[in-house]
């Protein structure tokens, strides 16, 4: 293959300046990410063959897919890294290719690897990024942003001493210096242990509570069942399913079999739908009629 590993893309904390970019009523109401038709081939290959969906704004959206599936391309395209061979995308409501400088001034973008200056403290790390992003107070911003990840008691020491956990969520901080209203987060937990796993979670979930739009993209079904408002699932190059869980959920309903009732897990609903090996019902097979427990 190529041997390309996007992901090790660092982290682009993208200047964050304008006030005119801030969240208006009249903005409030449309999609704070808006995707229509996107195709992107890497010559044969074609990665993304007509992906769409919205996300709204202040809500958590999971692009759920398998190792190769397209996450990273459709990131790189909303944060103006690479451009589409058709179709649109506005992220603010600005459009990715004609307003590419307005879209980066509007976002975050957090990459898979955790793009933090080891020699330096976290707190240093904080406060650099606030002043290259020319914010008034940069120390008061850096105990802020540590405060809200849990980080105050490490703030001095070097990044080199943090765990894998305590790295990402520094990322995560420094992604959100300045504010940005839209967050994209590639595969935040990939390769962490299950502790910082749920570190990161509460990390994010944080963000989530403050308002901030933030797109993830995970190849963890429990995480996206843990951490999303809606879920999309890519696969073969399309969106093949999209919707809350309870409606993800309701696409296919509980079977009883044998008189017990089984709720499937969003780990059966992704295998069905992208046609797994499963016993779980797909679209195409009807759910087996429900047998009258009594
Ligand atoms: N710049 C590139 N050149 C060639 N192939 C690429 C390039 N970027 C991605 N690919 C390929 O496109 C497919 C989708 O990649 P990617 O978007 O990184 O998937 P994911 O993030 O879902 O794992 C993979 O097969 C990958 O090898
Ligand atoms: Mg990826």
């Amino acid at each position: 293959m190529f041997g390309l590993d996007l992901d090790a893309a660092s982290t682009l904390h993208a200047g964050v300046m304008s006030i005119d970019l801030q969240r208006t009523p009249g903005r409030s109401r449309e999609p704070a990410i808006q995707v229509r038709g996107l195709h992107k081939s890497f010559q044969e290959l074609r990665v993304l063959r007509g992906v769409d969906f919205d996300v709204a704004p202040g809500s958590v959206f999971a692009l759920l897919g398998s190792n190769g599936a397209g996450k990273t391309t459709v990131v790189r395209i909303l944060s103006t890294l690479l451009r589409p061979d058709a179709g649109a995308a506005t992220v603010n409501g600005f459009d990715v290719a004609a307003q590419a400088g307005k879209v980066r001034a509007s976002i975050s973008l957090t990459g898979q690897f955790a793009a933090v200056d080891e020699i330096l403290s976290g707190r240093e790390n904080l406060v650099l990024v606030a002043r290259l992003r020319r914010q008034r107070e940069p120390g008061r911003v850096a105990d802020d942003l540590l405060a809200r990840i849990a980080l105050t008691d490490a703030a001095n020491r070097r990044v080199a001493t943090y765990s894998g956990g305590m790295r990402r969520r520094l990322d995560l901080a420094m992604s959100l210096v300045g504010k940005p209203l839209v967050i994209f987060l590639d595969e935040p937990t990939t390769g962490l242990d299950p502790q910082a796993r749920l570190e990161v979670w509460q990390a994010v979930r944080e963000l989530a509570g403050q308002g901030t739009t933030v797109l993830l993209t995970t190849q963890y079904l429990d995480e996206a069942e843990q951490l999303a408002d809606r879920i999309a699932v890519l696969h073969e190059g399309r969106v093949i399913a999209n919707g809350t869980l309870a409606e993800l959920r309701r696409l296919f309903p509980p079977a009883t079999v044998e008189y017990v009732e089984k709720q499937p897990s969003l780990e059966d609903i992704f295998l069905a739908i992208v046609g797994g090996d499963t016993a779980v019902p797909t679209a195409s097979t009807p759910v087996r009629a429900a047998k009258d427990p009594r």
